[in-house]
């Protein structure tokens, strides 16, 4: 009984703070729309950044071709016992192949990915620096490891220096976290200046590409592939439940570092593997999407252009890619601006803490190639004013 008083207060006070979440009431997603609340609405709310969840042609293809195999639905089992398949060792190997790096390993989420990767590679003896805004499966990750943790100023590098040169030699290991393209905030991470601290230190980078792979990079691989950084990053993490248009996340790395997660990885060996069926679809976005540069270009000339209108509008967007974040500092704003642009026919979430820092409330519109200028033209115009 007490406990139930207890979490119902608890919900009172989420209420009373703007914070309570309920699920959305979708019946469609088809295209550019969404149907929520029965209203249909322009997405701005998406991660399929090149709209490859809604390729019918090759969605067709590939059912057409999967019911004439025997790739089955379910895995049934964790990898390391009996559900492993030969499309996990393709799709490491497309992975492997497109990086141009010795190894991958796929993984059943982008989240099981975070929280089994730190507790994997280090222990007590290490340390892990990590952004001040990277994500909460990052953090949750360094939560569950042993190894301490300290968090530097968002892209402030030269924390992260002092922070370096202050553990240099007190630690057995130390690990430095990043994404490429913040998930909130649509800005990127300094990927050189990160390989030449790295170096400079003898630490180990990871790299979260969730939201760069597919948009950034000739072929897709993300931030990491523009700034040619792609071989001097320990470990890049990707995943497949965005860009890519299907479920489950990677990482490419050394051979000796998979062999060795493959062996401690808890969220790996204690998990029903991934169904064939989702493994064959990845190894079909992955290969597609490499070959779109130009949709890629027109994604980023796209952002450009509602950043800029924004901005001259007097509009707090941080950023520099195709998630276009409008701080609003109150939840109250945030929620009231979501609700103005979804009368117009907008579906752009609002963002509130816990999931961003306290007084950064915001709006986040989340870009697509399948998007045009005419679609969104509107915007700057009702969040202006
Ligand atoms: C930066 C980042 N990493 C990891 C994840 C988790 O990936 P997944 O949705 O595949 O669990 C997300 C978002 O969901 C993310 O934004």
């Amino acid at each position: 009984m007490q406990f139930h008083e207890r979490i119902r207060r608890e919900l009172d006070e989420l209420r009373a703070l703007d914070r309570y979440r309920i699920l959305p009431d979708i019946s469609a997603r088809n295209g550019k729309a969404i149907v929520v609340n029965g209203q249909s609405l322009l997405n701005l709310s998406s991660n399929d950044y090149l709209g490859l969840g809604d390729d019918k042609p090759m969605l067709a293809g590939y059912i057409k071709e999967f019911s004439a195999t025997d790739h089955a639905m379910t895995s049934s089992s964790s990898r390391l016992l009996t559900g492993n398949h030969p499309l996990y060792d393709q799709l490491e190997q497309a992975l492997a192949t497109l990086y141009n790096r010795e190894a991958a390993l796929v993984f059943n989420s982008g989240y099981h990915a975070n929280i089994g990767m730190l507790p994997a590679l280090s222990g007590r003896h290490d340390l892990v620096l990590s952004d001040r805004l990277n994500h909460a499966s990052i953090i949750d990750g360094m939560k569950i490891a042993e190894a301490p943790y300290q968090r530097f100023r968002h892209r402030d590098y030269d924390h992260l220096e002092e922070l370096l040169a202050g553990a240099a030699d007190r630690y057995r290991q130390i690990f430095i976290v990043t994404e490429s393209v913040f998930s909130m905030d649509g800005d990127l991470a300094d990927l050189a200046q990160l390989v030449a601290l790295k170096e400079k230190y003898g630490a180990l980078l990871i790299v979260d590409e969730a939201h760069g792979v597919g948009v950034f990079g000739k072929h897709g691989l993300g931030l990491c592939e523009t700034t040619g950084m792609v071989q001097k990053i320990d470990i890049i993490t990707g995943t497949f439940g965005k860009a890519l248009a299907s479920t489950g996340a990677y990482a490419v790395m050394n051979s000796l570092v998979r062999e060795y997660l493959l062996n401690t990885m808890r969220s790996v060996i204690f998990t029903t593997a991934l169904p064939p069926v989702i493994l064959g679809w990845s190894l079909l976005t992955l290969a597609h999407q490499s070959a779109m540069a130009r949709e890629r270009q027109d994604l980023l000339l796209l952002a450009a252009r509602l950043r800029h209108k924004l901005l001259e509008r007097g509009a707090d967007v941080p950023g520099d890619s195709h998630i276009v974040p409008v701080i609003t500092g109150s939840n109250s704003l945030a929620v009231a601006l979501a609700a103005k642009l979804r009368e117009e026919g907008f579906l752009c979430m609002p963002v509130r803490p816990p999931t961003v820092p306290e007084k950064s409330a915001r709006i986040r519109i989340s870009l697509r190639s399948i998007l045009q200028w005419e679609d969104i033209a509107r915007i700057p115009e009702l969040i202006g004013g």
